[in-house]
């Protein structure tokens, strides 16, 4: 049995965009069982280009489940935003889970936007001023927040969801400054006191696809610009069909 996941973020829709990914997004009930957005649906966040996304995204034959991105809270519209969205039948997660009974297995979902920091070593930390401490303390509740979502589901394989990224593997390729702006440790350690089987996000346009948690659960960078196609898919094999991996198959090319 395998479940196949179907995943891109930093899709960034505005008017010029739709139209793009629908073509191989027509094909993906073929190809997967369920698809994730890694935030950045949206280019500034605005109400209508939600519903671009929810044009371009929604009524696809499959379940979408979705996190926003920083571009997805930039006008303040957040509300409205999730609201277009979960009316095309997009689902958001924030600090949430859900579990879907596919034909592969349950698969269980734990998804937030996350947020930056930086990694081990070079991160920041909640000392000082108290506009630091807010700024450390936003990514901690994030991630204890993906923890727990990920922790209390009763599933066969767990994924996780997050825009920020989780590990400093897949940020290789962007400027090493901008590191605590790109994700944080604390994610990757949320990620890790589950036994999640794969983490997906988005938010490095520049990074790179492949990473590692320190706990051992692959990272993938799922960014639009990074694996330039219209989605990645991943196969993935619950423990009782023989032991539990995870291969990229295939994907749909646009340019
Ligand atoms: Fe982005
Ligand atoms: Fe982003």
């Amino acid at each position: 049995m395998v479940i196949r996941i179907a995943a891109v973020g930093d899709v960034h829709l505005d008017q010029d965009v739709v139209g793009r990914f629908r073509p191989a997004l027509e094909e993906l009930p073929d190809t997967a069982d369920v698809l994730l957005l890694a935030g950045d649906l949206t280019r500034h966040g605005t109400e209508s280009e939600a519903r671009c996304v929810a044009t371009e995204f929604g009524n696809l034959g499959v379940p979408v489940v979705a996190v926003l991105g920083n571009h997805d809270h930039h006008c303040n519209e957040v509300p409205q935003v999730i609201r277009v969205l979960e009316g095309a039948g997009i689902l958001v997660l924030e600090g949430t889970n859900v579990v879907l009974d596919l034909p592969g297995g349950r698969l269980g979902i734990a998804g937030a936007k996350g947020f930056g920091g930086g990694f081990a070593g070079r991160c920041a930390s909640a000392f000082g001023e108290p506009e630091m401490k807010a700024f450390v303390q936003t990514t901690s509740d994030s991630a204890e927040q993906l923890g727990e979502a990920l922790r209390e589901m009763d599933c066969d394989l767990r994924v996780a969801l997050t825009h920020y990224a989780p590990v400093p593997d897949t940020l290789a390729g962007e400027p090493p400054e901008i590191y605590p702006f790109l994700g944080s440790y604390l994610l990757g350690q949320a990620i890790d006191s589950a036994p999640t089987e794969l983490a997906l996000h988005g938010h490095a346009h520049a990074g790179t696809e492949r990473g590692t948690t320190p706990g051992g659960v692959r990272v993938r960078n799922v960014a639009h610009p990074v694996i330039k196609q219209a989605y990645s898919v991943f196969h993935l094999h619950p423990p009782y069909a023989g032991g539990a991996k995870v291969s990229l198959t295939s994907g749909s090319g646009i340019s």
